[in-house]
């Protein structure tokens, strides 16, 4: 008999999975696998941390759905003060959703009403989403946005460095739109990822991230860092713009968020979040108090001493493995990456999804790809990764490139 699902969703494997414990997935015929896929840089804390699953089995004895425009819950508060204590400087009220798309298309109406402005400055190689506006954002692959059209307007694309040496060019093509096809009067916001996602794990270089945070301040454009991906602990500090020291007026936020229970959030001043009009935005289900839970218990695990040392020391152990293995191997063209964020580029697709398909036939690891062109393995693992896994993964990888060279 045919299966009565929907076939729209790509797949990574054909795995299928009953249980998940710390970095480990179980399948139904009992064979563990691996889970460097991280339900795509979602689980945090691992498959089913203790805590997290604890606070979600608490809360759901007091309430499923409190809806925050009919009441308000005690979980909300709890949650925004927790994001202000560990968010930049500077953001400190925030909006729940459920997702990352949600969240980053929310951020974006938020500039609009607070600048009165219409456009949006976006980055080539980037995935914001799957919503009309966040797919008019996206420009990772044209398979998130072919046989969509028409997508809303204003959206306006200029490069990402490759590396730093681009980085002044790159800006000079910022300030060239803003003179050419959109007025700084007429942008709303410059929305990028700190290190691209989907696009292919490539971090931006520090100059160029500061110098959008310059041009955002001279012209009153709000800088909207989307860290759906790169947020809570995933590049080895809570925040990725930390790494930059930059300050973005707004932080879209979900994914490593609630350990896989669906929350994003929209954090930003208080000033802006004051000028948001009083039922301009919404949604029912945004501030779920499981999710709340969830988040809470996440960011107790994410700010315990040392795990965002663990989060460093794994990320280096990976890179330089994965440094060494490139070394002996002609095909991989760059490693690069912060923390467990973490690109392997190959100058063939072909080769990438052998690899991914012998780690995952061979070696029990799960792996995906990213790259316009998926010549990019990335390396994602959950955050609480041992260091024995890690060797693990490496060894799969490093027979996976033998057998594919
Ligand atoms: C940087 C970034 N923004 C937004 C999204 C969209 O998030 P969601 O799939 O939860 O809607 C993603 C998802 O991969 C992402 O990586």
């Amino acid at each position: 008999m045919g299966s009565h699902l929907s076939d729209v969703w790509f797949q990574v494997t054909d795995l299928q999975v009953t249980s998940g414990k710390g970095s480990w997935v179980t399948t139904s015929d009992g064979a563990e696998y691996l889970d460097f896929s991280s339900g795509i840089a979602v689980t945090s804390t691992g498959h089913c941390h203790p805590k997290v699953v604890a606070a979600i089995q608490e809360q759901a004895t007091k309430f499923i759905h409190a809806q925050v425009n009919c009441y308000r819950h005690p979980l909300l508060d709890a949650l925004a003060d927790r994001l202000a204590e560990i968010t930049p400087d500077g953001i400190d009220r925030f909006f729940f959703a459920n997702s990352g798309a949600e969240a980053t298309e929310g951020a974006v109406k938020l500039a609009k009403q607070t600048t009165g402005r219409p456009n949006t400055i976006v980055f080539q190689g980037s995935f914001h989403g799957r919503t009309h506006q966040t797919m008019a954002m996206t420009t990772s692959k044209t398979s998130y946005r072919a046989g969509y059209a028409p997508l809303p307007a204003g959206v306006f694309v200029a490069p990402f460095p490759a590396d730093a040496a681009q980085s002044e060019w790159c800006l000079d093509q910022v300030r060239f739109l803003l003179k050419s096809q959109t007025a700084p009067s007429e942008t709303a916001a410059i929305v990028i990822e700190p290190e691209l996602g989907e696009g292919g794990y490539l971090p931006a270089p520090v100059p160029f991230l500061r110098g959008l945070e310059a041009i955002c301040r001279e012209h009153g454009i709000v800088f909207i860092a989307d860290e759906v991906q790169t947020g809570f602990g995933r590049t080895g500090r809570m925040f990725a713009v930390e790494h930059y020291a930059v300050r973005p007026d707004v932080l879209v936020m979900a994914k490593g968020l609630g350990s896989g229970f669906p929350i994003s959030a929209i954090g930003a001043s208080d000033d802006l979040m004051a000028r948001w009009p009083k039922g301009s935005h919404g949604g029912t289900y945004g501030g779920n108090p499981i999710g709340c839970a969830a988040a809470l218990a996440t960011i107790d695990v994410l700010t315990e001493p040392g795990f965002l040392d663990n989060v460093n020391d794994r990320g280096r152990q990976l890179q330089s493995g994965l440094v060494e293995l490139a070394r002996e191997d002609g095909g991989i063209v760059d490693v690069r990456g912060w923390g467990l964020m973490i690109g392997s580029q190959f100058d063939d697709p072909a080769r990438v999804a052998a690899v991914q398909a012998h780690c995952l036939e061979e070696g029990h690891v799960i792996l995906m790809n990213a790259g316009t062109n998926n010549d990019v393995l990335r390396w994602m693992p959950p955050l609480v990764v041992t260091e024995a896994e890690i060797a693990t993964a490496l060894a799969a990888f490093g027979a996976a490139l033998k057998s594919t060279s």
